[in-house]
């Protein structure tokens, strides 16, 4: 448990509440060092009676108030929210961001500076299956940070599911395959569905049918350590009803088809991050926000 550091996020909607809910159900942290700031005061209500953390509407209030400082905001609000409060962090404090497309190179142009000691920060990229702590979080570090403090930010995603290191040059990667990846696995969950229902299921039938499959197959996949083509191959008998199916998969160019989803969209991640580059420079030149 950690007991002698205080928690902040900055940001109190859908991942801050993730990941509040996942540490706290995992004792992790007591809910008394934990603090939530959030410009609507209704979503810090319902975060206090909810969880018991604290809250407050002041950024600045809740920097000084904490050791760990986790930046849960949109991506496009960041740049301006750290700026606020960039007087009080100094390399004691260590930043979480799990905002996605923002580099660490930005984060720290924006808070060092103030002292000699440059400050840790750590970027990470969790998916949404962190709302029933089964997400998977990438992890990339800047030099600055510590094996301590890896080892705490290992453990505080822990609450919310998996955790891996990547390099940061790896992050678009880690977007096109699991950040973007629950939607690709919700479509194939809707079509299969889809099927069971073409093939006369009803609709509730097919989709537990379905879930349970995925769900299943995962959890199969994982606590085996087997190889997938293994696993494939034990429910593949000759000449069997399996096999059939997989012949239409292969012929559906599902494996290309998967390939070419997540090569798309790390793509489409590298672009993103390049244009959010190019506007944050012109902004700046401009200074403007
Ligand atoms: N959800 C995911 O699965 C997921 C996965 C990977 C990464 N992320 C990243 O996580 C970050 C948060 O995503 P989210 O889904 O949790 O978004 P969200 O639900 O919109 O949460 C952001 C919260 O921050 C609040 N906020 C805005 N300005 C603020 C300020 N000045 N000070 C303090 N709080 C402020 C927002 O309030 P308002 O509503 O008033 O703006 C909102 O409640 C994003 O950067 C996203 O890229 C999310």
């Amino acid at each position: 448990m950690l007991t002698n550091k205080k928690l902040g996020f900055i940001g109190g909607g859908n991942m801050a509440e993730a990941m509040v809910n996942g540490l706290i159900t995992a004792s992790f942290i007591e809910a008394k060092n934990i603090l939530v700031s959030d410009p609507i005061s209704e979503r810090l209500e319902y975060m206090h009676s909810e969880y018991k953390v604290k809250t407050t509407s002041d950024n600045r209030e809740l920097v000084q108030k904490s050791d760990i400082l986790v930046i849960a905001v949109k991506p496009q609000s960041v740049k301006k929210i750290l700026k606020n409060f960039a007087d009080l962090v100094d390399g004691e404090k260590l930043i979480v961001s799990v905002a996605a497309g923002v580099p660490i190179s930005l984060i720290e142009e924006i808070l060092d500076g103030k002292s000699e000691k440059k400050v840790p920060v750590v970027r990470t990229m969790p998916n949404t299956p962190a709302l029933v702590q089964e997400g998977v979080t990438a992890i990339c570090r800047s030099e600055h940070v510590t094996k301590t403090e890896m080892k705490i930010v290992h453990r505080i995603f822990e609450a919310i599911g998996r955790t891996v290191d990547v390099e940061e040059g790896h992050i678009d990667a880690v977007t096109g395959l699991s950040g973007s990846g629950p939607a690709y696995i919700f479509m194939i969950i809707e079509a299969l569905s889809d099927a069971g229902v073409k093939m006369g299921l009803s609709r509730e039938v097919a989709n537990i049918l379905t879930v349970q499959t995925v769900l299943g197959s995962a959890k199969l996949a994982r606590e085996s350590g087997k190889h997938p083509g293994e696993l494939k191959d034990m429910v593949t008998s000759p000449g069997g009803t399996t096999i059939s199916g997989l012949h239409a998969l292969e012929e559906g160019g599902l494996r290309t088809t998967l390939m070419n989803a997540v090569e798309n969209a790390t793509r489409r991640s590298m672009a993103l991050g390049k244009t959010s580059a190019k506007t944050d420079r012109n902004m700046s030149e401009d200074g403007g926000e």
